[in-house]
C-alpha cells in the first residue's frame, strides 16, 4: 500500500480490519511504520501514557526488568524511560516498527519478526518482572490466548499491563480467557480501568494482572 492510502485515521481503521494473519499484519505495519507516530499522535492515542502510569502504580521499582510486547515504534518504551525504568526490552512482528523502537533509544534489546503467539520460543520462561502489551490486543492482531504466552514469560508475582480496545473485548473471547486464568488461580486482577480514554476513535480497557502461579 502506498503512503497516501495509509494515513491518519484511515490507517488506524485499516489496522482494525486485519484478520490476525501474521503475514498480513507484518506487511501492513511495514508500510505504516514511518507514519505511525505522526498518525497516532494526531489521533490522541493515550495507551502508552495510561499503561506506563498504571505500571508505576503497581511496580514503582524502576530497576525491574520489563518487556514491551508488540512494542511498535517504541511509544511505550519512551514513556517508561521518562518514568525512570531503565531495563526495558521489546519485540514486534514488524521489523520496520522494531527498528524505530531501537532508534528511540528507550530499550536495552528489541527483537523484530517475533510473533507473540510464538514468543516463548525466543525468551526463557519467567524472565520478566513485568510485561506491557498496549495496542496489540485489538481486532485483527493477536487472539486473547496470547495472554497465556505473555504469562509464561512473567515471573510469579510479576505484573502484566494489557490494553484491549472495547470492540475487541466485546467481539472476542478475551473475558473467557481471563475467567479461565482466574479460576485456575494463575492470575489476579490488580486493577481494571474500563471504558478509559484510548484514542479519538473510541475507548479502551486497561488491565493490570498479577501472576500467581
Ligand atoms: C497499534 S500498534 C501498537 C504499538 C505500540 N505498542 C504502541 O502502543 O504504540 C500494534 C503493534 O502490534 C504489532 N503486532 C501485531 N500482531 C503481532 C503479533 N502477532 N506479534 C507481535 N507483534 C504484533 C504490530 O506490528 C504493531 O507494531
Amino acid at each position: 500500500m502506498s503512503d497516501d492510502r495509509i494515513s491518519k485515521n484511515d490507517a488506524i481503521d485499516a489496522a482494525l480490519h486485519l484478520d490476525g494473519d501474521p503475514e498480513k499484519v507484518r506487511a501492513f505495519y511495514q508500510d505504516w511504520a514511518k507514519n505511525y507516530n505522526i498518525d497516532t499522535t494526531s489521533s490522541d492515542y493515550t495507551g502508552p501514557v495510561i499503561s506506563s502510569n498504571l505500571l508505576q502504580q503497581h511496580q514503582p521499582d524502576t530497576s525491574i526488568r520489563l518487556l514491551d510486547a508488540g512494542c511498535g515504534t517504541g511509544l511505550v518504551g519512551i514513556e517508561l524511560i521518562t518514568l525512570g525504568y531503565m531495563e526495558v526490552d521489546g519485540f514486534d512482528l514488524s521489523e520496520s516498527m522494531a527498528q524505530q523502537a531501537i532508534d528511540s533509544g528507550a530499550y536495552q534489546q528489541v527483537l523484530g519478526e517475533i510473533d507473540m503467539m510464538r514468543a516463548a520460543e525466543h525468551y526463557a520462561a519467567s524472565t520478566y518482572d513485568a510485561i506491557l502489551s498496549i495496542g496489540v490486543f485489538t481486532l485483527g492482531h493477536v487472539p486473547p490466548e496470547a495472554l497465556e504466552v505473555l504469562l509464561q514469560l512473567t515471573r510469579v508475582g510479576g505484573v502484566l499491563v494489557i490494553s484491549t480496545r472495547t470492540h475487541y473485548y466485546d467481539d472476542s473471547n478475551y473475558q473467557q480467557v481471563v475467567d479461565r486464568l482466574l479460576a485456575n488461580g494463575q492470575i489476579e486482577i490488580l486493577q481494571l480501568l474500563k471504558n478509559a480514554p484510548y484514542n479519538n476513535d473510541g475507548d479502551g480497557h486497561y488491565w493490570v494482572f498479577k501472576k500467581l502461579s
